[in-house]
């Protein structure tokens, strides 16, 4: 057996010193390698037969023999300069490396408040709607008891847009508000009416940490015979209990609004201090979440809906006011700003 292995060795070394091209080589490797018909795997196999006793022997020549062979290839391939392995080098893969885990992305905080308003207003027997981010003058101002020579028109910074930069359309604005979508829903599904519309507007503000060009309110209309005040009151405090807990109250305090009368600012009691005053409120204990008000019988109107039949309280929450408290943003442009180091938090 011990001979056998040598003449293999002398074989080998014979053969891999005439080498002479990377297609050779590759020959000679395969013929003593190769792991199902190579040389050396014929021999484990015949070691396997040897007596106990010397098979270790046997064993650990065969292994130097191996080792022999396997150096002289490789001093070879060195001596010749020839790329062989390269090819394998280039297409390994390591399958033992760990690969970066596939990264799910979430819903941005402004759609997770909204869903959760949304929810809250399905529950209510509303409907979601929306409506055209690019309006006209007449949705956003004029059928909203709006008429151009209103100075109301300076509470809202407004993009007019150019009708040269739209085909000639005229009056064309950004929507200020989603409050635009009022006329159209009740144009669109006559009363009695349910409907909540969340949406982006834009105003022509100079920005800082409490402006932006960019943010997201959402708007509720209800119509039905019979509709009161107090029925405004008790609603908003409802909506403001399941929003932000049972024991929550609501403040309202008259407002100029000129598609309701009477108007309404909203204010909650701070979910943080539950009214004791805290950084969040300002010391106040309270938080403004929400203008509202009855419809306007002229609104109402624009939207050929009867004001002697019908009556109606709209709402506007500040949507993107509502994820600044929840989260304690204190910079409104970093939700615009498409910034991972921020959304990843959420
Ligand atoms: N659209 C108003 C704003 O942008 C908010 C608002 C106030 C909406 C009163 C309403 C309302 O529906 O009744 O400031």
């Amino acid at each position: 057996m011990e001979i056998k292995l040598k003449d293999l060795k002398e074989q080998a070394l014979k053969e891999i010193e005439n080498i002479r091209n990377s297609e050779e080589w590759q020959n000679i490797e395969n013929k003593y390698f190769s792991r199902k018909s190579g040389e050396l795997a014929k021999l484990l196999k015949d070691i396997k037969e040897v007596s106990d006793d010397l098979r270790p022997k046997i064993g650990a020549v065969a292994n130097e023999i191996k080792n022999e062979i396997s150096k002289a290839l490789e001093q070879k391939k060195q001596d010749l300069n020839l790329d062989i392995d390269e090819d394998l080098e280039r297409d390994f893969i390591d399958v033992t490396l760990e690969i970066e885990k596939y990264k799910l992305g979430h819903l941005h905080p402004v759609t997770q408040v909204q869903t959760e308003l949304e929810d809250i207003f399905k529950s209510m027997g509303f409907m979601v709607l929306d409506g055209p981010e690019l309006e006209s003058d007449y949705y956003n101002f004029e059928g909203l008891n709006i008429p151009t020579w209103h100075p109301a028109r300076d509470m809202q910074d407004t993009f007019y847009i150019d009708p040269k930069t739209v085909n000639g359309t005229e009056n064309l604005v950004m929507r200020t508000q989603t409050s635009s979508v009022q006329v159209r829903a009740m144009q669109k599904h006559g009363a009695p009416l349910r409907v909540v519309i969340p949406g982006r507007c834009f105003r022509n503000e100079a920005t800082d940490v409490r402006h932006e060009h960019t943010f997201y309110q959402l708007e509720g209309l209800m119509i039905d015979k019979n509709i009161s005040f107090t029925d405004m009151c008790g609603f908003l405090e409802t909506v403001a209990q399941k929003l932000y807990g049972e024991d929550t109250k609501i403040r309202l305090r008259p407002k100029y609004y000129p598609f309701v009368e009477p108007g309404v600012n909203g204010e909650v009691t701070c979910f943080l201090c539950h009214g004791k005053g805290c950084k969040l409120c300002k010391n106040s204990g309270w938080l403004e979440i929400v203008g509202a008000g009855m419809v306007h019988p002229n609104v109402l109107k624009a939207g050929n809906v009867d004001p002697d039949k019908y009556q109606g309280f709209a709402f506007g929450f500040g949507l993107t006011r509502l994820v600044m408290l929840k989260y304690n943003i204190d910079d409104i442009r970093l939700l615009q700003s498409g910034d991972l180091r921020f959304l990843n938090q959420f």
